[in-house]
């Protein structure tokens, strides 16, 4: 089969990046609006950019009527945010925060999961996550407008929380002990609990 984006439906293409780009880890995303609404949605168009600054990209598309999502507007309004990690065990209650509740209701709510302070920011961190990552908003890069518009989030980590738990002996967060689900084609997740070693080459 081959392909020319121009000649197919903007939903088409999206559905083509999500069975093509896997697995793809998963920006589960607290912000908190201008009248202190606080808000949680899952984002896997996401990953690190760099350690100088130590920042990292996600993506959120416009919605359907052509407006920004709650994260994008109140990341725009506040120029904070936080990406908390997904374990296996929280699968079923970040699936839920991907609802598209109205702004002035919280997916915290929703989902019944328990918030805690973040140290530097202020959207609050999601407390059973086991890393969660403070960030300040670098760029923001709307490539189109309207329906299905793509957004590119630039955010610098300004702090680090790493449960103690999941960390190996040398101090890194361990694949095993985290159990993050990474997202597939449809509704399909996977786990990197399943994972191969393969050691760098050597110079000669
Ligand atoms: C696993 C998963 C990954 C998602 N990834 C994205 C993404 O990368 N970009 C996007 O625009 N929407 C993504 N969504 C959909 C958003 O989570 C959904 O539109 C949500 O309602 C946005 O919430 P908000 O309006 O509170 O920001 C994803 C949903 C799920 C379940």
């Amino acid at each position: 089969m081959h392909l020319d984006p121009a000649q197919i439906p903007t939903s088409a293409m999206y559905q083509h990046l999500l069975h093509i780009i896997v697995p793809r880890p998963i920006a589960w995303v607290s912000t908190v609006s201008l009248s202190g609404v606080t808000n949680l949605a899952p984002f896997s168009f996401f990953t690190g950019v760099g350690a100088k600054p130590p920042s990292v990209v996600f993506c959120p598309s416009n919605r359907r009527d052509g407006t920004p999502k709650d994260s994008l507007k109140n990341i725009l309004d506040t120029g904070e945010f936080v990406i908390n990690v997904v374990p296996f065990r929280l699968a079923e209650a970040m699936n839920l925060s991907s609802a598209e509740l109205p702004p002035d209701e919280s997916e915290f709510e929703l989902t019944g999961l328990e918030t805690v302070p973040s140290s530097i920011v202020k959207p609050p961190r999601v407390q059973a996550s086991p890393v969660s990552l403070e960030c300040t908003l670098m760029h923001h890069l709307a490539l189109a407008p309207g329906p299905g518009g793509a957004n590119i989030v630039v955010g610098k980590i300004v702090h680090l929380h790493l449960d103690d738990a999941v960390l190996d002996h040398a101090g890194w967060a361990d694949p095993g002990l985290l159990d993050l689900i990474g997202r597939l084609g449809g509704a399909s997740y996977c786990r990197t609990t399943d994972r191969f070693d393969l050691l760098r080459p050597s110079v000669p």
